[in-house]
């Protein structure tokens, strides 16, 4: 199996929309993408953008090189990155600013456009998605991804494993609790609980969410 990876470079596990754009950004890195494998067997022997998806994830146990979750939805990230023991890449687009100081954990993305400010912490997993803002003092835990456009005022707390939607908006000093999402488009004026769903402006709690990690 290791015979078929190209050697250097990062292994992408999913071969759905969002390893699409992982794809791009390892490129737009200078970096090489080394082979992308996902558990759907209709996807064996096709290619995506000109890698051929060789097979299943658990293929990669063993694997000694750099790899990382192209898999959007929290929960089944967290899942690959739960069954594989692997070397997990940080991946940062050209065009998008960290501040230097700022840590970042392994297995994160920032896409272009995205902007994470000083004293930001970005855990692990984490998707900083196209043109998304993490201001300063914020916390983006583990497996959390801040949607393309999304934007985290001052001192904001993204707990592990919750989903910011596109264009939304947090104000300051807030919490989104673990596992929850804001809808698309919403704006966050007051802390929200663990486990739930808020829409609209203001954000308002319209279902809690029971198939994720407690
Ligand atoms: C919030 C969201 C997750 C809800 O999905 P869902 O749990 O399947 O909920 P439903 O589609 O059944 O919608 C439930 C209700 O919320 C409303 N609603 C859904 N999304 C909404 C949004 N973003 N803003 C305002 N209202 C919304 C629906 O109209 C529906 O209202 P109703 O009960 O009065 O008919 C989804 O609509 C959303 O906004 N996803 C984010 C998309 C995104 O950012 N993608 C970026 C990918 S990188």
């Amino acid at each position: 199996m290791e015979d078929s990876i190209n050697p250097g470079g990062i292994v992408v596990v999913g071969a759905g929309g969002h390893s699409r754009v992982i794809v791009s950004t390892i490129r737009a890195c200078r970096d090489k993408v080394a082979a992308v494998f996902d558990d759907d067997p209709r996807l064996w022997g096709k290619k995506l953008m000109g890698i051929p998806i060789q097979g299943p994830v658990d293929r990669l146990h063993g694997h000694a090189g750099r790899a990382i979750v192209g898999i959007g939805d929290a929960t089944l990230r967290k899942s690959v990155v739960d069954r594989l023991n692997l070397r997990w890449a940080t991946i940062i687009h050209p065009h998008s600013f960290v501040d230097p100081a700022v840590p970042l954990g392994e297995g994160t993305v920032i896409f272009a456009g995205g902007i994470v400010q000083p004293e930001a912490k970005v855990g692990n997993h984490v998707i900083v998605n196209t043109g998304a803002t993490v201001d300063h003092n914020c916390i983006v835990e583990d497996f959390s991804q801040i949607a393309p456009n999304a934007t985290l005022c001052g001192n904001v707390s993204v707990r592990q494993g919750a989903f910011v939607g596109a264009g939304a908006v947090v104000l300051e000093n807030l919490t989104v609790g673990a596992w929850s999402i804001v809808g698309a488009g919403a704006t966050v004026i007051r802390d929200l609980p663990p486990h739930v769903t808020a829409v609209g402006c203001p954000a308002q709690v319209i279902k809690t969410r029971t198939s994720v990690p407690s």
